[in-house]
């Protein structure tokens, strides 16, 4: 039985319960993080917490995410995490307890605060080696997408829709433009160029998605931030998701249409092999 955080405590998971007016269930009034930890070393936390405090503000939630990192710590201590290649720790904090109503609650009430910690297993190399499939779906999500939002039905509707065409990643595109995955950033490459959609509104800014591009940059390789239209995707030389859960992630079809040569790249091996050994893991 998995130790989760919830509110200041640590208990089984099957003990831990919230209440039905939590406005996370009710609205998904809230905000979250994952942050990857290999061989119990959180990586980039400085990054996470930036971006959750960010995204805290943006939506006038008053909690300080800095005190996560000792939560972060605790999950992968308590449940046996700090010897395992990677564990991903989820940190999600709700506006509170309130009877619903749409606004805020007046005076403002305690945030909920809630995380857990697991294992995470990589594809094997020759699976990964195989490269994976796509399929585009149009992009539904609200316009602050940089925001870490608990409020991810588009995203689970996207990735649902993966599963049942049988591929492995949903790609959002909206007004043409393909923009990051259901839970990833999306990569492409253009005659050697790693090309990424830039840091807007439309997109989570990943902190995956900036390792890679200081990772391309050490390597020698082109990055240029820009938008990527879908007609383009298709004829891309690789296409390549990265983030948290899915570190890089090669698709060799999209929309069922072969990606270059239908093979994982050299650009996406050479940036996997170079993340597997910066991570240590
Ligand atoms: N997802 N884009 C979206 C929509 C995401 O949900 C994520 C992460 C990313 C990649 O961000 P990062 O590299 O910081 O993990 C991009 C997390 C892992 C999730 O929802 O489980």
């Amino acid at each position: 039985m998995s130790v989760v955080h919830l509110n200041g405590e640590y208990l089984p998971a099957d003990e831990a319960r919230i209440s039905v007016n939590d406005r996370g269930f009710l609205f998904g009034d809230g905000v979250y993080e994952v942050t990857p930890a290999y061989h119990g070393r959180i990586f980039r936390w400085g990054q996470h917490l930036a971006r959750m405090r960010k995204g805290l503000k943006t939506v006038g939630i008053d909690f300080d995410a800095a005190s996560l990192e000792g939560v972060n710590r605790e999950l992968l201590a308590r449940n046996g995490l700090e010897t395992v290649p990677v564990a991903c720790v989820y940190v999600q904090v709700t506006r509170g307890i309130a009877p619903r109503t749409h606004a805020f609650p007046d005076p403002p009430v305690p945030p909920s605060v809630y995380g857990f910690a697991k294992r995470f297993d990589r594809p094997a190399r020759e699976v990964w080696e195989r490269g994976f499939r796509a399929i585009t779906v149009p992009d539904q999500r609200w316009a602050l997408a940089e925001v870490k939002a608990i409020a991810l039905l588009p995203n689970c509707l996207a990735q649902q829709a993966a599963v049942e065409a049988g591929v492995r990643d949903a790609i959002f595109v909206r007004d043409g433009i393909a923009l990051e995955g259901s839970h990833n950033n999306l990569f492409a490459v253009f005659g050697g160029v790693v090309t990424t959609a830039p840091l807007t509104n439309y997109i989570l800014h990943g902190v995956t998605r900036d390792l890679m591009i200081g990772l391309a940059g050490e390597m020698g390789l082109p990055v240029e931030e820009r938008a990527i239209p879908l007609r383009e995707l298709y004829r891309a030389d690789e296409v390549f998701f990265t983030g948290t859960t899915t570190e890089v992630r090669p698709a060799v079809e999209v929309d069922g249409r072969t990606i270059g040569e239908g093979k994982v790249g050299a650009v996406a091996r050479g940036l996997y092999d170079a993340f597997l050994a910066v991570t240590g893991s």
